[in-house]
């Protein structure tokens, strides 16, 4: 997972001319980033690297199943993983036709092609059940308007015994991060409310799932559990 890891920080800088001002603040490759991490969020380069690690750990360095990816975003984070998985068949999705483009022209530019790329609603998934092997969900629920709809299409669309991970804000784990959610994330849009709490997540993963786990790196909440 170290290698990953290393790798993964590699395929960050060869992407310098694809990076916009989200993949900035999410890798904290630049200084708004740094800054935006240490303040709003107080992580330092290690507890960054250390949600990101974790959140993707559970997918094998060998997978060759079904993966759906929701939210995709811009793909920063997960491009560079799905460069090593040429066996497997991935399925990113994202509302927002502008971010899944800088995601689409990442994985053209780093010759990514087992990826299907979907727009729409992580509320209605146009999937049938029990698709995916690994249903990967990155700073997705915080965002989410409907999180019920969402917990139950993700829940849907897994297989029997797959593995459904990821990470998004939690609240009540660090207080600084609980402060800019109330007061510049959720009245910018970025963020909508209800939030979990980790308690919270455990309990309704547990009420769905079995091997919950859910840890956190200050508001960062990471979970895995299997269908
Ligand atoms: C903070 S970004 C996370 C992107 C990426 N996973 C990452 O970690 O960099 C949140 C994403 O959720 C997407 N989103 C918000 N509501 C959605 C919905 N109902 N269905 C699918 N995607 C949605 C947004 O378009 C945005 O790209």
């Amino acid at each position: 997972m170290q290698d990953r890891h290393e790798d993964i920080q590699k395929s960050y800088k060869q992407l310098g001319g694809i990076g916009s001002f989200y993949d900035g603040i999410i890798t904290r490759s630049t200084l708004i980033g740094k800054l935006m991490d240490s303040i709003i969020w107080g992580l330092n380069k290690e507890m960054a690297a250390k949600w990101i690690n974790d959140a993707l750990a559970p997918i094998p360095d060998d997978f060759k199943g079904k993966l759906l990816e929701v939210p995709v975003g811009t793909g920063v984070l997960t491009m560079p993983v799905y460069q090593t998985l040429k066996e497997a068949e991935i399925t990113c999705l994202d509302y927002s036709a502008d971010m899944m483009n800088n995601a689409r022209k990442r994985a053209e530019v780093m010759n990514i092609d087992n990826i299907t790329f979907v727009q729409g609603d992580v509320g209605k998934l146009p999937f049938e059940d029990e698709s995916f092997d690994i249903v990967l969900s990155l700073n997705g629920f915080h965002a989410f308007p409907d999180k019920d709809a969402a917990y139950d299409e993700t829940y849907r669309v897994l297989k029997k015994g797959g593995i459904f991970c990821g990470c998004f804000y939690i609240s009540e784990e660090f207080a600084r991060t609980d402060f800019f959610v109330k007061h510049l994330y959720v009245p910018k849009g970025f963020f909508t409310p209800p939030f979990e709490t980790k308690k919270s997540l455990e309990e309704r993963l547990s009420s769905l799932y079995t091997e919950t786990s859910v840890n956190n790196v200050n508001s960062e909440g990471i979970f895995c559990c299997q269908k």
